[in-house]
């Protein structure tokens, strides 16, 4: 039986990095067109740094909770017994740090700079602006290496080859409104082998479509969707 799990910022929401969406949401105290675009990067791009910087310094003060430890669990208990893939929307670390390999981070990482000459990746832990040069050609031109507004998701070769071969989906901690993530439980759906779709949210999206909904914090949530595989 194959797995595939998508994370959402709802599975961090329990060690204290802020969702996107709704009250003291990251979206509520800055518009998507001044930081998360190609455009707003070309118009000022230390203003975006600035962002950036912020979010990655944040990520020294947090600490995996217990959803993302369950699914390194999982992933670890599911070895022999088919295929695992979790693919996340977020941007932190937090599921390496707790153990996770078989991971896509399908919208970036922000401990990772790209560079816009020359294309290299580097992990970064520290700040960056216009004037931090490209440790591999010497070029001023580092970026953030996240997937903006616009912008086509990293992985998404893998990310279909796997819900194309899924028997359950899991949505955790996600609005299910930023596409392609948001239509990944439909195209597992399609995929001909009766892919059971599983839903995780303190505030479910998808009752109605979703074939199992755990309406519980992912901390809770995820141990009971372990317990339900029998793991
Ligand atoms: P959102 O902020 O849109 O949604 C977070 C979801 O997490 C909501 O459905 C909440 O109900 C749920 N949630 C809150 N607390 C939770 C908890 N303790 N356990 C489980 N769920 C909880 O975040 P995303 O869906 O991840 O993209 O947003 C998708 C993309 O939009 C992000 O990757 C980012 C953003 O703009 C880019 O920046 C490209």
């Amino acid at each position: 039986m194959n797995i595939v799990v998508l994370t959402g910022a709802g599975v961090s929401a329990e060690s204290g990095i802020p969702t996107f969406r709704g009250p003291d949401g990251v979206w509520e105290n800055h518009r998507i067109e001044d930081v998360a675009s190609p455009e707003a990067f070309l118009r000022d791009p230390d203003f975006v740094h600035g962002f950036y910087n912020a979010r990655r310094a944040a990520l020294h003060g947090v600490a995996p909770n217990a959803a993302h430890f369950a699914l390194a669990a999982l992933e670890r208990a599911w070895e022999g017994r088919g295929d695992f893939l979790l693919v996340t929307q977020n941007v932190d670390d937090l599921h390496e740090r707790a153990g996770s390999r078989r991971l896509l981070h399908m919208h970036g990482e922000l401990r990772q700079m790209l560079c816009a000459a020359c294309g290299a990746r580097h992990p970064w832990l520290t700040e960056a602006d216009t004037a931090t040069s490209c440790p591999a050609c010497g070029e001023t031109g580092l970026r953030p290496d996240v997937v903006w507004f616009g912008e086509i998701p990293y992985h998404m070769e893998p990310i279909l080859a796997a819900l194309d071969r899924a028997d359950v989906f899991c949505a955790i901690g996600t609005s299910g409104v930023v596409y392609p993530a948001a239509g990944f439980a439909a195209q597992a759906r399609r995929n001909g082998r009766g892919c059971i779709l599983y839903e995780i949210n303190p505030a479910p999206t998808g009752e109605r479509y979703f074939d199992h909904v755990i309406a519980a914090p992912a901390g809770e949530g995820v141990p009971e969707f372990l317990r339900r595989l029998g793991v």
